[in-house]
């Protein structure tokens, strides 16, 4: 049932871009299908993947007629099956998702975690434009994932707000060159009039607090992020700021700006959502309500703006913007991503999948939150570095952190 290869580019039937979105039963996934919804003659949907959510899965494709959709627990292929509209492939298992990522005009991979790794590779390799809210591949497999990035056609618009925000005040800076014709076209050089990037942060939920009253905070507490509603996994790591140090690795990918030059600010508003500092001294700043889907929608429409407006402010109710220094002594994970940034090679790599085992491991009510960093901490002091060629060296890599992160949790089990 799977079909790893890729589909005839574009698959757009008129006019319309032809979406595929793999992970559209999460927050955004969710959220990107409202962005279609708001313009159904600009964009259609042509994939729709998930891993179990069947039910949901189907429902999304009643609504919206794929030519495609597919699940990762090959179980459940004949529940969906069943459930989507005659003319919908069905395809199930191992590479379903994947092969998604090989049709469209866009792929959106909205894939949590380091999952999302062959649907980033598929779609920059098929020289696709990659709507990129799944950070974690970027950062594992960096030295794979810029490789894939140089094919022709290939191209990333970054949906995280943070990196949204960059690229728009670059501006020009991100054009592609020469119409899409050369390879490596979507590789950054670094802009040599950026003095540096200001990426910023809510600060979480527990903004403020020391780590004697850290030592107690439920589930509950940690998922409840004080500006964006979002899934369980970046919320953890929004509460540890896990995610700003996942997102300063993030930027140095996506704009080849070195992390002297990155710098964090919390703005508990969530207004700015990041800037950029020039070298004549100017900041320019991206401001707007908090809400994904006017990210979404500037990659869904990149290089033209999308027409539906989300997250318009309303100035008169604005009255203030704050920002401060991050607290890096509490708040470890910012750290300990900064360094694992700076090493480069295999250490991000160790760094997600050691942050990933200890988040489930926090969720799955084994370890305090507390623990998450030290898990993070202790995988990485035992990082052993190996070459990153291809796409089966990101998943040793992955694979040998995640042992090494599960013997760090058993230690620490309550
Ligand atoms: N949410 C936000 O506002 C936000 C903002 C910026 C960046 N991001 C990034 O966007 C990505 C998605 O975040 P989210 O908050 O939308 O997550 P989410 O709500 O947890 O949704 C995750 C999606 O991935 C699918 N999935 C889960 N496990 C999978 C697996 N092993 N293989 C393939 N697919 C799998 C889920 O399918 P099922 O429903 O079937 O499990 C679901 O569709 C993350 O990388 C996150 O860092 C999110």
């Amino acid at each position: 049932m799977t079909r790893a290869t890729a589909e005839a580019h574009p698959a757009g039937a008129g006019s319309a871009t032809a979406v595929s979105i793999v992970g559209s039963t999460g927050s955004i996934g969710t959220q990107t299908l409202e962005v279609v919804r708001s313009d159904r003659d600009r964009f259609r949907v042509v994939a729709l993947g998930a891993y179990s959510s069947v039910q949901l899965l189907g429902e999304q494709a009643t609504e919206f007629r794929p030519e495609y959709v597919a699940i990762g627990d090959e179980r459940l292929a004949a529940e969906l099956a069943a459930l989507v509209p005659a003319g919908t492939e069905v395809r199930a298992g191992p590479g379903a998702l994947e092969s998604l990522a090989g049709v469209g005009d866009v792929v959106v991979n909205a894939v949590v975690g380091f999952a999302g790794l062959p649907v980033t590779v598929t779609a920059l390799a098929t020289g696709r434009r990659l709507a990129l809210a799944n950070k974690e591949s970027l950062i594992a497999g960096a030295p794979v994932v810029q490789a894939a990035r140089a094919a022709r056609g290939a191209e990333i618009v970054p949906v995280d707000s943070e990196h949204c925000a960059i690229h728009q005040c670059l501006g020009h800076r991100h054009h592609r060159n020469a119409a899409n014709s050369s390879a490596a076209a979507d590789f950054l050089e670094p802009p040599a009039d950026v003095r540096r990037l200001v990426v910023t942060a809510s600060g979480g939920p527990f903004r403020g607090r020391s780590s004697s009253e850290l030592a107690s905070v439920t589930i509950e507490d940690a998922l409840a992020h004080p500006t964006w509603k979002m899934g369980p996994k970046i919320s953890i790591d929004s509460s540890t700021l896990m995610n700003k140090g996942l997102e300063v690795i993030e930027a140095h990918e996506l704009f080849g700006v070195d992390f002297d030059r990155i710098e964090v600010v919390v703005h508990p508003q969530s207004i700015v959502h990041s800037m950029v500092e020039f070298c004549d001294g100017a900041t320019v700043a991206q401001l707007s309500e908090p809400d994904m889907r006017l990210p979404i929608g500037y990659a869904l429409a990149y290089p033209e703006r999308f027409g539906s407006p989300f997250g318009v402010l309303d100035w008169t109710c604005l009255s203030r913007l704050d920002f401060a220094a991050p607290d890096i002594a509490t708040f470890t994970c910012l750290r300990l991503a900064y360094e694992a940034g700076r090493a480069g090679g295999s250490a991000p790599a160790w760094l997600n999948a050691a942050n990933e085992v200890a988040v489930a491991a926090f969720l799955g009510g084994r370890i305090s939150w507390l623990a998450i960093a030290d898990v993070v901490a202790e995988t990485l002091d035992g990082h052993e570095e190996t070459k990153l060629l291809e796409v089966g060296d990101v998943l040793a890599a992955d694979a040998a952190a995640r042992q090494s992160a599960g013997r760090a949790v058993e230690r620490r089990e309550h």
